[in-house]
């Protein structure tokens, strides 16, 4: 809509507070706003700490997509009873999802790692609680949140493998592939998206965020 337009539609939208009692046009104008142009639930802006968000993947998309990755993963260990290994604090969440629909037998343990501090990588991967399972000859699917320049998977990869493992799959719920400079395959990616900082659904913002439903991308 050209800006001239929203313009006349705001302008006559507030003098249709005042004038609709009197003229009835001013009333669907006003309607006109309230409908079209009021921000769409859910296509929030939020600030958390020093920046701001906008809704990037609605709720409804990302619970459809770790879905299909389930799905996917459950079609292709029919035969087995794999270990999921779920990387700590982020991955709490699409652990949990993907689990219950997950269809099928599987057991989860946990490991937490963190590389980031604030928005920005810190280059290194600090091992904060480390595996107390025996994953020898098991098939192992790592859960990540997000892998960006993929140094914590190629950390975890290297880590795991000594201990034997039949085989390792990466799942990761998003993908930065602009910044992944890793040798290993994403097995399972939920969305590839560009490299910016998100934040909701288990990712943070320096502790805060993880408890949003939807993921939001910084505004630049
Ligand atoms: P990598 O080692 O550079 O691949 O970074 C992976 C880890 O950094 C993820 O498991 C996240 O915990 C964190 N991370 C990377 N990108 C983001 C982001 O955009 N938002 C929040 N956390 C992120
Ligand atoms: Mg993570």
């Amino acid at each position: 809509m050209p800006a001239s337009a929203l313009t006349q539609i705001t302008f006559h939208s507030i003098a249709g507070l005042r004038l609709g009692v009197k003229n009835p046009r001013y009333v669907f104008e006003f309607l006109t706003f309230v409908v079209f142009i009021k921000p769409k639930r859910g296509m929030a802006s939020i600030t958390v700490h020093d920046h701001q968000f906008k809704t990037y993947i609605a709720s409804k998309d990302v619970q459809k997509r770790v879905k299909e990755l389930a799905v996917k993963i459950t079609e292709d260990h029919r035969d087995d009873v794999p270990l999921f290994i779920a990387v700590l604090n982020g991955a709490f969440r699409f652990a949990s999802d993907l689990m219950s629909y997950y269809n099928g037998e599987a057991e989860i343990t946990f490991i937490r790692l963190a590389s980031y501090t604030g928005t920005k990588s810190s280059g290194k991967v600090r091992e904060l609680a480390s595996l107390n399972t025996d994953i020898k000859g098991r098939r192992v699917i790592i859960l990540e949140d997000i892998v960006d320049t993929g140094r914590t998977i190629e950390h975890l990869m290297e880590a795991l493998k000594i201990h034997e493992p039949a085989d390792i799959k990466v799942a990761s719920l998003l993908l930065k592939p602009e910044a992944y400079t890793g040798s290993y395959p994403i097995d399972y990616c939920g969305f590839e998206i560009p490299n910016l900082f998100v934040l909701g659904y288990g990712l943070d913002y320096d502790g805060l965020g993880r408890n949003l439903n939807d993921i939001y991308q910084i505004n630049q």
